[in-house]
């Protein structure tokens, strides 16, 4: 097999030598370096991930699962590879419990679909939390109107957490899942999810973690965690758009209807009667996507490889370094200070909207979010309709930081 999956043996971590791992950061924007602070929406590609999708269509291209020549099976063994990668970051029993999908958004669609729509009744409920992302709200919204059902929300506290009491309070007889985020993508907040799905097993409710802001800081353990369905975004861990994973317990899955029909998922099909397979197969309708899965596994093998105690020092040194820096500011307004929490903090400055805010700051170079982050029901909670946003990953520096600091300072000046 050609493709490459072996590259950077573990080496202390050194921020500059992961920076010049990708190159995208060497760039400028309006002549200026670029500060690149939207991890959290996306984060930049390491030269191996961008290098290992580009071999794929070089030299073993073809499709998986079908084809009996050599390019087919050589893609098929390095896409098989990239499954048994993400059991083993996730910690997984066994790689059949890793379905791959499109991104986070389409494995909730699914366990929406496929694992609670069949035990949902009417007045049950479905207990999210107020920070949740709109891809961990609306197919909980959509199914549970379809069975008039409830979505009913976990509230934080001031400081952006979640307090466990908060779901001993509102779990009833009537709720029948559960589906959290590991970590808010506006507050950083990180959730006490191994001790929310205890809760909840204890009453037999089954818990969904959306892991797509945690995944990026760091390796994930299903089995400690005890979580029935765990889902992550390839590209917001260093790996391409267009693919991602769902994890979910081997006893569920293999109760689970499909939850979409197509070729590669099937066991038997006439006009009348279609079986299917086993999973992962049952719910991987159609021809994947091959390079961006094989690329993930790469992204994988470049996480397992660093030095994680060097990068969450680093992490939380950004994180309590850009915090202190941006308070400094005059009228800044941060969201979120719960006592743990990933490298993400939203901001606002008021009398300047946050799009402009980020419209001045770009033009220093520096990348940051600014809307409603796809949460809405938590700028309402916050209290505004949008905020900025700077979200950090491994490749970030303090000097990144005081930039922003800089041009968050000019923009205040812009509008006095
Ligand atoms: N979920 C991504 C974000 O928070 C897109 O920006």
């Amino acid at each position: 097999m050609s493709v490459s999956l072996v590259h950077n043996a573990k080496r202390p971590f050194d921020v500059d030598v992961i920076r010049a791992d990708f190159p995208i950061l060497s760039r400028t924007v309006y002549g200026k370096p670029l500060v690149y602070l939207d991890s959290a929406a996306s984060a930049q590609k390491p030269d191996c991930v961008i290098e290992a999708e580009g071999n794929v269509y070089r030299q073993s291209y073809a499709n998986i699962n079908r084809s009996a020549h050599a390019l087919a099976g050589e893609a098929t063994v390095a896409f098989d590879a990239a499954r048994a990668r993400i059991a083993r970051f996730l910690n997984a029993k066994s790689s059949d419990e890793i379905v791959f999908v499109r991104g986070a958004t389409e494995a909730i669609n699914l366990v929406a679909h496929s694992f609670v729509a069949p035990i949902l009744g009417a007045g049950d409920e479905i207990l999210l939390t107020e920070l949740e992302h709109h891809s961990n709200i609306v197919p909980w919204v959509m199914i549970a109107k379809e069975k008039g059902a409830k979505v009913v929300a976990v509230p934080i506290d001031e400081d952006g957490s979640v307090p466990l009491s908060g779901f001993a309070e509102r779990i009833s007889a009537r709720t029948k899942f559960i589906s959290i985020a590991h970590a808010s993508n506006v507050l950083g907040t990180i959730l006490p999810v191994a001790e929310i799905i205890a809760l909840a097993h204890a009453r037999g409710i089954p818990v969904l973690v959306d892991g797509c802001q945690m995944a990026p800081h760091g390796k994930i353990d299903v089995q400690a965690l005890d979580a029935d369905f765990y889902v992550f975004s390839g590209h917001k861990i260093y790996g391409p758009s267009g693919v991602g994973a769902l994890y979910g317990k081997m006893a569920h899955l293999s109760k689970m209807p499909p939850y979409q029909g197509g070729g590669s998922m099937i066991d038997e099909v006439s006009f009348d009667r279609v079986t299917f397979a086993d999973p992962p197969a049952r719910f991987e309708a159609g021809t994947p996507a091959i390079a961006q899965a094989i690329a993930l596994g790469v992204a994988i093998d470049y996480l397992n490889n660093l030095d994680w105690p060097g990068v969450h020092a680093h992490e939380a040194d950004l994180l309590a370094y850009a915090t202190d820096r941006l308070r400094e500011v005059n009228s800044l307004r941060l969201f979120g200070q719960s006592q743990n929490r990933a490298a993400i903090i939203a901001f606002e400055m008021p009398g300047i909207h946050a799009h402009d805010l980020a419209t001045i700051v770009d033009r220093e170079g520096v990348a940051v979010r600014a809307g409603h982050h796809c949460a809405q029901p938590l700028m309402k909670r916050l209290g505004v309709h949008a905020t900025a946003r700077a979200s950090f990953g491994i490749y970030n520096r303090r000097d990144e930081v005081d930039v922003l600091v800089s041009a968050l300072r000019r923009a205040g000046e812009l509008f006095k």
